[in-house]
């Protein structure tokens, strides 16, 4: 993770209205300025639901917070009768900067399948955000002994018909789906061996500046516990983080630990 600056993302999923999210933003600003947190050497995003994301702008634009923040999924249309959807373009005026897109909840309980996915990334992409590609195999995959070529497998779909230029501007968060929301946290050789999985298969595609460059997150029952040796590894660049980015005082810990 030398040369990449690691990024620690707090996936809201649906929780917190947007009185709660304002708290929570001027709370975790509070403590990271307490701490003198280095913004330059670690990059903190908070993905709330979609109605906080105004009150979380209006926020970070007021005073200037160093932290950035985006959308946990997208509509592949521009515009139009798409009743509930909202598009790339209105994420990217609200200063949106990173999308989530293809989420195990997301590819779960919406029809959100291959096709979808890569057009939600071609939509971030063409709003000029950067889409947090997430990917990870189940525990039927790990049982099988497949979940290296299953995680490089669905990068692998999203990615192929992408240029250089749109690829480096990816970011990767391997999954595994048993590890999210169970307690049961990857180990660190596990989560690396996906990363350096998913970097040597995007090397593969397009070439080394490209792979060394893109971020790849570990996400899954991440914690102040385990992320400092988490991190360690060579190829993790920081965490999606669900259940934990709902505590204020614990994501800040990950943040500092990170
Ligand atoms: O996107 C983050 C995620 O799915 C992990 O959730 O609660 O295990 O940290 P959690």
């Amino acid at each position: 993770a030398a040369t990449r600056i690691p990024l620690v993302a707090g996936n809201w999923k649906m929780n917190f209205d947007h009185l709660e999210a304002t708290y929570f933003v001027q709370k975790l600003a509070w403590l990271l300025r307490d701490a003198r947190f280095d913004y330059r050497r670690c990059e903190i995003a908070l993905m709330p639901p979609f109605t906080s994301l105004r009150s979380v702008q209006v926020l970070v634009e007021a005073d200037k917070l160093s932290m950035h923040y985006g959308a946990q999924s997208v509509s592949v249309t521009t515009q139009g009768a798409f009743t509930g959807d909202v598009s790339a373009d209105m994420l990217a005026r609200l200063g949106c900067r990173y999308v989530i897109v293809g989420h195990s909840e997301r590819r779960k309980y919406h029809p959100e399948d291959d096709a979808n996915i890569v057009d939600q990334v071609r939509a971030v992409l063409t709003a000029g955000m950067q889409p947090i590609l997430c990917v990870g195999e189940s525990f039927e995959e790990r049982r099988q002994g497949i979940q290296l070529e299953f995680a490089v497998g669905q990068v692998h779909d999203v990615t192929r018909d992408l240029s250089d230029a749109e690829a480096a501007r990816l970011i990767v968060a391997y999954e595994p789906v048993w590890a999210i929301g169970t307690g049961m946290v990857a180990t660190p050789q596990t989560a690396q061996d996906a990363a350096k999985a998913i970097r040597d298969d995007l090397r593969e595609t397009f070439g080394a500046q490209v792979a060394e460059g893109v971020r790849i997150l570990y996400g899954g029952s991440v914690t102040s516990d385990n992320a400092a040796e988490l991190i360690e590894e060579a190829d993790v660049d920081g965490f999606l983080i669900g259940g934990a980015s709902l505590d204020v005082e614990e994501l800040s810990r990950i943040a500092r630990l990170t």
